[in-house]
């Protein structure tokens, strides 16, 4: 049943002032529009520069419905290209990465690209003179997405003509990222080895809405991070110093108050964060020796200014988190209305001590693998609400908490920490997205 498609008004009427229709979770349909739409009209992460270290190397990405190869050229430029052959339309790759050489040659009638994307050969070319192949769309090899972006290696496409440009989309929430990457003392990331991946039977917004949801941790959490705590503080010895795997998952059993502290500062566009003040990662030890790097590197000052800032979770919307100060980057991908696989992505700081990837590593195995004490509390928590949000009994998720009538969601505010107005601005985000790529295409655009 249609009732969404062709009506940017119905799929506007899902998100209300305080509450979203169920719909938006569990419903194929809207599934399928945001496939179409709103992956196409935002600016979506594809990957980062330092995957694609030599000429040739490539990754795949997915993009709503689209596969993508993302290429590094022999001129050290980054390509964006459609995944399909021009002749038949036939993947070109199937691997999540690797290296092509010096191109891409179609495994079914063996025409070939250069990393660019261009048309390279054809075998047996006599057969195409005077068919006017040259002027046929086949003819231009692998299309190019519309929009690339690559900011400080981080890359990003939008697959819609139009709307708005990178730097309106993400506005200073780029400071994130920045402080990421500012964290080493040479301003430079790699990402280090494959990402933890996990499957997850839930709708991909209900990930991204946990990520600001500060509410939850020492509930859901009790049982294994709070367990955690209390074997630790049974049996250590008199004054011991908490080791790393203590000090990454006690601060999820902080109190309400913590977390009403620490602060969320929403912008707009849908991204947001949580921990302006403080967070969760505020109080890790110092590891010997960085502080001293930073500072040759930044001087005191600039350092000191980049280190204090500990930023908790930000969003980038649609479907990115980034934790600056255990530089980790999740992807929550879209596979059906109620699945989703989250990729956990961990980076190294070039000239930073080894320590620093070490609790990166462990923050990561800690609470985000498949075997984590702390992930599966909130797996348990989405597919229960995925089941439970079947229930006739309202078809409304409420999002009403520390909600000011009258707030606006194109502004930058920092807000109560347990606040929900994140959640609520990526709702507000989703509809305009989403409502304005199904215009342009009714407008035929
Ligand atoms: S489908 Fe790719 S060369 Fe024929
Ligand atoms: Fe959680």
């Amino acid at each position: 049943m249609d009732r969404y498609r062709d009506n940017p008004a119905a799929l506007r009427g899902l998100v209300r002032d305080t509450e979203v229709h169920r719909d938006v979770y569990i419903d194929p349909e809207v599934f399928d529009l945001e496939m179409r739409h709103l992956f196409a009209e935002t600016w979506v992460y594809v990957g980062h520069a330092s995957q694609l270290p030599e000429p040739g190397d490539y990754i795949s990405a997915t993009v709503g419905y689209q596969p993508l190869l993302v290429v590094r050229h022999s001129d050290g430029s980054i390509h964006v290209l459609y995944n399909r052959c021009p002749h038949k339309g036939t993947r070109i790759t199937t691997e999540q990465c690797g290296n092509t050489g010096k191109f891409f040659r179609c495994p079914y009638h063996a025409w070939s690209f250069r990393t660019n994307g261009k048309l390279l050969s054809i075998p047996l070319k006599k057969g195409y003179e005077n068919t006017g192949l040259d002027d046929a769309e086949a003819a231009a090899g692998l299309r190019p997405v519309a929009n690339l972006h690559v900011y400080r290696d981080f890359i990003f496409v939008k697959l819609n003509e139009g709307g708005q440009s990178f730097e309106e989309f993400f506005g200073e929430s780029l400071s994130s990222i920045d402080n990421m990457i500012d964290r080493s003392p040479e301003g430079k990331l790699v990402v280090a080895g494959a990402p933890l991946r996990y499957l997850h039977g839930c709708n991909w917004k209900m990930l991204v809405e946990n990520q600001t949801d500060t509410c939850h941790p020492m509930v859901a959490h009790e049982s294994s991070a709070g367990t955690a705590v209390s074997v630790w503080e049974r049996e250590q010895a008199e004054g011991a110093k908490p080791p790393m795997a203590v000090e990454v998952y006690s601060p999820f059993m902080s109190s309400y108050e913590f977390f009403e502290g620490m602060g969320i500062r929403v912008w707009p566009n849908g991204h947001g964060h949580t921990g302006v003040a403080t967070s969760i990662h505020a109080d890790y030890s110092a590891v010997p020796g960085y502080m001293e790097q930073m500072a040759a590197s930044y001087g005191e000052g600039e350092a000191r200014r980049i280190l204090d800032e500990n930023r908790h979770n930000t969003v980038y919307f649609p479907n990115v988190m980034v934790k600056g100060p255990i530089q980790t980057l999740r992807v929550f991908i879209p596979l059906a209305a109620d699945k989703t696989l989250v990729e956990s992505w961990t980076f190294r700081l070039v000239g930073a001590p080894d320590m620093l990837f070490e609790r990166t590593l462990m923050y990561n195995r800690l609470i985000n693998a498949p075997t984590s004490i702390v992930g599966h509390d909130d797996l348990e928590m989405y597919e229960r609400a995925q089941e439970g949000l079947r229930a006739d009994a309202n078809p409304w998720v409420n999002l009403q908490r520390l909600y000011q009538p009258g707030e606006r969601h194109d502004v930058t505010e920092v807000i109560n920490g347990t606040s929900e107005r994140q959640m609520r601005n990526q709702f507000h985000a989703w509809a305009s997205f989403m409502a304005a790529s199904m215009e342009r295409q009714a407008a035929g655009a």
